[in-house]
């Protein structure tokens, strides 16, 4: 299965859109030029360089010797195709803030501080129907730059296929959360239905199976659909 995306509606964002400051970085300004085959993204994946993934690379709770500040959830979901069949063996890559809105990364403008228990990055392979699952904080949200916006608490998400090629970025919203509507980046999606697309339900059934004691957690739900009628927006 590719995941190279194929929507049949306008679903994603444009590549250009002056709300979504950085795109005016790193939107072309160019005509694409096209890579030779035979080289990049021919190259058979997922590459995981040195250090193959570990099952518990996906609990971002536990990489350090304390607990991280902030709401335990449990993100699980599956990578489905435009039938709604779950792809499996694809690579999922997150990175996030900690619970005081803080990356690990020296962009970060550093207004808030950092957490010492967590690094905010984590992965996964999908199995064999195409789940996934995280255990993680649910990141605050954050100032933008030199106040433009104000971020939904958001989770990044990179998918890789079997080609290098075909990695995919996207973001996890959380439902309820009241920037949603004020944000430029999810409101870069032109099509409402998208934007509803990239948001994570509460799943109430499932929270009491993921809470007890130190472990309490709250548990959502976010499918990602590769391409169709459904598919999930992705980044340029
Ligand atoms: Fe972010």
């Amino acid at each position: 299965m590719s995941l190279v995306s194929t929507p049949v509606v306008d679903a994603n964002p444009p590549y250009f859109f002056p709300d979504y400051v950085i795109t005016t970085k790193r939107s072309p300004r160019r005509r694409l030029v096209e890579l030779p085959h035979g080289w990049f993204h021919t190259m058979p994946g997922p590459v995981f360089g040195q250090i193959a993934v570990r099952a518990t690379d996906n609990d971002l709770t536990i990489q350090h010797p304390g607990a991280p500040q902030g709401q335990r959830i449990h993100l699980t979901g599956r990578v489905l195709d435009s039938d709604g069949r779950g792809v499996p063996n694809t690579l999922i890559e997150i990175w996030q803030a900690n619970a005081a809105g803080r990356y690990v990364d020296p962009a970060d403008p550093g207004f808030m501080p950092l957490d010492p228990n967590f690094t905010g990055a984590g992965r996964c392979i999908t199995d064999n129907d195409g789940n996934y699952r995280f255990v993680t904080i649910r990141p605050a949200a954050y100032a933008g730059p030199k106040g433009t916006m104000f971020r939904p608490s958001h989770i990044h998400f990179s998918l890789f296929g079997r080609g290098l090629s075909e990695r995919l970025i996207t973001q996890c919203y959380f439902d309820g959360d009241p920037l949603i509507d004020h944000d430029p980046i999810i409101n870069a999606v032109p099509d409402p239905d998208g934007r509803r697309r990239l948001v994570a339900t509460f799943d109430h059934e499932t929270t009491p199976l993921t809470s007890g004691g130190d472990t309490s957690a709250l548990a959502y739900t976010w499918d990602i659909v590769l391409r169709g009628r459904g598919v999930t927006p992705m980044e340029g």
